[in-house]
């Protein structure tokens, strides 16, 4: 499939629920409440149907994201599937963790490739602040638990913001003993922006990149550490638009994922499917297309028209947009 830009697309992100065991307070409102009745949500079957149709159009790897995806129920069952599917050659997961440990073998079993796991500080006050109810241990045991069962790679998706002083060296370190893949995320401002979601965050609270490349390195050299660098060969499997760092000889890698210092949009290999059933070709646009209502009552030519239109619309790029109608925790990420 290619879109009006030339870019091929071949990367679906599937949002299984608008729900999460946490209520980050950047994603989550903060009662959680789902805007979704069940009716509304598409079912399992339907997601099904339409990874095996956009797979013929050229879809080779899905993601699936939320809210939590692991808290919808069938899951597993759906993670073979499309694992089973003509075309398909990768499904993976975006989750925070927390119900690794109890299914992490399952997933496995089920044909999981690999995972990216949330974990946005190393600080247990602050842990509880920016989840509104998680504790860190149950994150931090989801990665372990990833990584016993043998997934490859494991990455950890720490998104970045000026006001919340992470430990980045911290998170960097993790990746010398563990073949950990940490990636700091540029934060986005997505949903309501500049105070309205409670978080007062905003543009001004992204660090570019390119900075936070040095001020890791400066606090490496502080603590008698090599420096970052390419990473080349050692870059984990991806889809994404993550660059690649390394400390010598460490087992994992430090990735930075740039959506605002380093619009690579030029580069946008997907499209995203929301819990009840729009087709979104852009994170930043508030276009939408339904394509639940051509899963329930049409053909799968119907379908397949759905999702062309969809992509006829992605836009080159996101042009510097803030906010936008929905929340992450209803676009998943
Ligand atoms: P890999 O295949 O492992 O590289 O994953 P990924 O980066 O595609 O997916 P993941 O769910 O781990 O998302 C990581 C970060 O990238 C999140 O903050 C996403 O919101 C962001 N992201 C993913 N896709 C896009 C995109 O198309 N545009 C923008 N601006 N950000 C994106
Ligand atoms: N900006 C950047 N990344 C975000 N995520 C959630 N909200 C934002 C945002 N505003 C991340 C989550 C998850 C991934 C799917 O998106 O932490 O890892
Ligand atoms: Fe849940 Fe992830 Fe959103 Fe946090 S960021 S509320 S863990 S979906």
């Amino acid at each position: 499939m290619k879109d009006a830009h030339g870019r091929t697309i071949d990367y679906l992100r599937i949002s299984l629920t608008d729900r999460c065991n946490f209520r980050c307070i950047y994603c989550m409102p903060e009662d959680g409440v789902s805007q979704l009745s069940h009716e509304d949500i598409l079912r399992m079957e339907e997601i099904e149907r339409l990874v095996g149709i956009v797979a013929k159009l050229g879809v080779k790897k899905i993601r699936l994201t939320g809210g939590e995806p692991l808290v919808r129920k069938g899951v597993v069952d759906l993670v073979e599937k499309i694992g089973n599917t003509e075309g398909i050659d990768n499904v993976s997961i975006t989750t925070n963790g927390v119900l690794l440990p109890a299914m992490v073998k399952q997933l496995k079993a089920a044909g999981l490739s690999r995972v990216n796991i949330s974990l946005d500080t190393l600080d247990e006050e602050q842990f509880k602040m920016i989840t509104r109810c998680g504790r860190i241990e149950t994150t931090l045991a989801g990665i372990d638990a990833a990584l016993e069962a043998g997934l490859d790679p494991v990455k950890i998706n720490v998104v970045v913001v000026k006001s919340l002083n992470q430990d980045f060296l911290g998170f960097a370190k993790m990746t010398i003993d563990k073949p950990l893949h940490v990636r700091f995320i540029e934060y986005m401002p997505v949903g309501k922006t500049d105070g309205c979601d409670g978080t007062g965050w905003g543009k001004k609270d992204v660090i570019p990149s390119e900075e936070l490349l040095e001020i890791i390195n400066r606090r490496a050299e502080e603590e008698g550490l090599p420096l970052l660098e390419p990473a080349g060969d050692s870059r984990p499997e991806g889809w994404g638009p993550a660059r690649y760092f390394q400390f010598p000889g460490a087992k994992g890698t430090v990735g930075f994922i740039s959506p605002l210092s380093r619009h690579f949009c030029s580069e946008c290999n997907r499209l995203r499917l929301t819990a009840e059933g729009k087709i979104r070709p852009c994170l930043f646009s508030d276009e939408e297309y339904d394509v639940r209502a051509a899963l329930r009552e049409g053909t799968d030519e119907d379908v397949r028209a759905v999702v062309l239109q969809a992509l006829g619309a992605k836009p080159d790029e996101h042009h510097d947009k803030v906010g936008t109608e929905r929340r992450m925790s209803q676009i998943g990420g």
